[in-house]
């Protein structure tokens, strides 16, 4: 099992927050109503949110070999969006993946799940999930470009913080590394 803090693709870099990473965090999208729309965690209304998720991030660090990761532009330096692992088990995590407005429609998000896969792989995952709002065609889309497959449409299944207080269809995705192996 590698652990792995850092990591450069083509175009970005994968790596672990820290603290002074709160406020570039807060304003490029963790407070965007519309970035935020589909996501299972609460948009965050001040600053300390954002601290608080960098304080959950760093517990994730101590204990598992990975956790939540910032993407950046390998270029310009500028804070695109984060993604990461969230181990449930030595061999099973779930992961999501979110990025600023300004940075939608580049092949980011997909180049930084293939990315994340690779990470999972080398610390020792065997299942890798996701779930995504039935009517997130994008995220779904990324899911399938990185090789997950589509196991299920759970009805009525999840409470999307940031909509309207209703039980919604969530599309299940799972990639198995064994099937590859
Ligand atoms: C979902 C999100 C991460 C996608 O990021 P991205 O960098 O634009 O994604 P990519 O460019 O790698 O790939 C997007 C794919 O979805 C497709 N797509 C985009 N909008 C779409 C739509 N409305 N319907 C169908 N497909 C769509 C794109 O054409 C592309 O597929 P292609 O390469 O085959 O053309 C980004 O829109 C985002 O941050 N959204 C808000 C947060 C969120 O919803 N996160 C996912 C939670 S499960």
């Amino acid at each position: 099992m590698r652990r792995c803090e850092r990591v450069e693709t083509d175009r970005l870099i994968l790596r672990r927050p820290v603290s002074e990473d709160a406020e570039a965090l807060f304003g490029r999208y963790a407070n965007d109503r519309e970035v935020t729309r589909y996501l299972s965690w609460p948009r965050h209304t001040s600053v300390e949110d954002t601290r608080q998720f960098i304080a959950f991030s760093d517990r994730e660090w101590e204990c598992r070999p990975a956790g939540p990761y910032l993407v950046e532009s390998k270029e310009s330096g500028l804070l695109l969006g984060s993604t990461g692992l969230a181990f449930e088990s030595s061999q099973r995590a779930s992961t999501g993946y979110v990025l600023a407005k300004d940075a939608w429609g580049k092949g980011y998000a997909t180049e930084a799940l293939r990315t994340v896969v690779e990470i999972g792989r080398a610390a020792g995952l065997v299942r890798l999930y996701a779930i995504c709002h039935s009517e997130n065609a994008a995220s779904a889309r990324v899911l399938e470009k990185c090789g997950f497959q589509r196991e299920g449409l759970l009805r009525r299944h999840f409470e999307f913080p940031n909509l309207d207080g209703g039980v919604h269809d969530v599309l299940h995705y799972g990639f198995v590394y064994e099937m590859l192996r």
